[in-house]
């Protein structure tokens, strides 16, 4: 079957709307949008593939994190500089630990649409459409904020544009340089027992930096020391703004969706048959892929050769969401199944989604301890089957945030109201964010050391 940009509608589709009051202004905005310059290039998406490539082979980590879902009312220059601080910190913890390069992935510059569970929301005796992510409809609740406006397209489009533009400014410009390893401390973070942790590590680079200086290597003989890749990702839920998005590439002549350098597909729309399958198969990108509860293996592998055919590496990023009690048993068959087809792919976790409760006083949240959990055991079940553990998918802000329960400062039921500010899910806050980094970099460490060990046993 031919595949092209528009061949997914024709298949059923999920958690698309199909109720904008319009559909001919929806359609002019897709035109429009074609004509709008790209938002990454294809040599840039090609680079993430091949340091996903790496992924895949245990020779690199990838930390992918950000927001929930972007928003329009909490974009701000600030924001965005503290998501990024936050990676650059657990990047340089990992990367200590692990000696190996993090590849760095933002959900952001493009986070916007939501699947709901449920596509209503009642309060009172008021029925209105679920709130879908500030690209769809706005969350207040009224029935204009809730019906679908395709002007919103313009305006996502426009601050993924502009979230980029600092995005590659704050990764090229000077601030990602490892010199100021001691300045990404987050004011918040610097007070809490984690912050002492953390300048320790800080302390052993800025040595290592200034004995490599002595030696005549820093940022000024090589500037690369001075800069890191920071490629963005969402979930390519959307699929009008994609289609609209995706274009050839001249170099290669492929198709590209140029909305971001990698897209996944969610829990809820990752049906073979369904058009969501369909889009991701014809565009290059690094394609990630939700695994939780009730994926089959056989189903899997029947993606898996749809979206990958020809077992290219770094295209595939598996991403397991089955919560901190499920992981052992959801993820075993689906690790073994994978290994004995013999497909490349990299298995990443996503603590997150297999985790949210409800209070009692009806606030989402995470509790840090089960977060902290299902990393561990996807470590270990990966490990057990011969497989690599590649890297991780969470999410988080910048932001001073009490939505996650637990952690070092202890957030607890109470306290989720005073910083309660999210657009969707509950995200870690910097120091949150920071211990998992941590946590990954001692069972890291832990792994390591084994393998030291095993091998003088061998030699
Ligand atoms: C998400 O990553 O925001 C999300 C909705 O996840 P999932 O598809 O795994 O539920
Ligand atoms: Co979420």
């Amino acid at each position: 079957m031919t595949w092209t940009p528009s061949s997914w509608r024709t298949r059923p589709a999920k958690h698309i709307p199909d109720d904008y009051p319009d559909p001919g202004a929806l359609a002019d905005v897709e035109g429009k949008l074609a004509e709008f310059p790209p938002l990454v290039f294809a040599g840039e998406v090609r680079r993430l593939k091949a340091d996903l490539a790496r992924v895949s082979r245990g020779e690199a980590f990838l930390l992918q994190g950000g927001d929930c879902a972007e928003s329009f009312k909490e974009f701000s220059a600030d924001n965005i500089r503290d998501t990024l601080r936050v990676m650059l910190q657990m990047a340089v913890v990992l990367t200590f630990a692990a000696s190996k390069p993090v590849v760095k992935v933002g959900r952001l510059a493009g986070q916007f649409g939501k699947p709901r569970s449920s596509q209503t929301e009642t309060i009172g005796d008021l029925t209105l459409p679920s709130y879908r992510g500030d690209n769809i409809n706005g969350m207040d609740f009224t029935a204009a904020a809730r019906a679908p406006d395709p002007q919103r397209l313009i305006q996502s489009y426009s601050q993924a544009a502009s979230t980029l533009n600092l995005v590659r400014a704050f990764s090229k410009g000077g601030y990602a340089d490892l010199a100021n390893v001691h300045q990404w401390m987050l004011g918040f973070v610097d007070r809490s027992p984690l912050g002492a942790q953390y300048r320790e590590t800080a302390d052993k680079i800025s040595d290592a930096l200034a004995f490599m200086k002595a030696c005549g290597v820093d940022s000024a003989t090589v500037p690369q020391m001075a800069q890191v890749d920071v490629y963005t990702s969402h979930e390519a839920l959307l699929l009008g703004f994609e289609e609209a998005m995706t274009r050839i590439d001249s170099t290669s002549g492929h198709w590209y969706d140029t909305s971001a350098h990698m897209l996944w597909i969610g829990h809820r729309t990752r049906q073979v048959d369904h058009a969501h399958v369909e889009f991701c198969r014809g565009v290059r990108n690094p394609i990630g892929m939700k695994c939780g509860p009730g994926l089959e293996t056989d189903e899997l592998l029947r993606i898996l050769d749809v979206l990958n055919p020809d077992d290219e590496a770094g295209r595939i990023t598996l991403i397991a969401r089955f919560g901190a009690e499920g992981v052992a048993d959801g993820l075993t068959p689906l690790a073994r199944g994978v290994k004995r087809s013999g497909r490349n792919v990299v298995w990443s976790c996503d603590p997150m989604h297999g985790n949210t409760l409800k209070t009692a006083s009806g606030f989402k949240t995470r509790p840090v301890d089960r977060v902290l959990s299902e990393v561990r055991t996807f470590i270990d079940v990966l490990n057990a089957e011969g497989c690599v553990p590649g890297g991780v998918h969470f999410e988080m802000t910048g932001q001073d945030v009490t939505e996650c329960i637990g952690g070092a400062q202890a957030i607890s039921e109470a306290d989720l109201s005073s910083r309660y500010h999210t657009h969707c899910d509950p995200r870690l806050n910097g120091e949150q964010a920071l211990e998992l980094a941590f946590l990954i970099a001692d069972k890291l460490l832990g792994l390591k050391a084994a393998d030291t060990a095993g091998e003088q046993a061998a030699g």
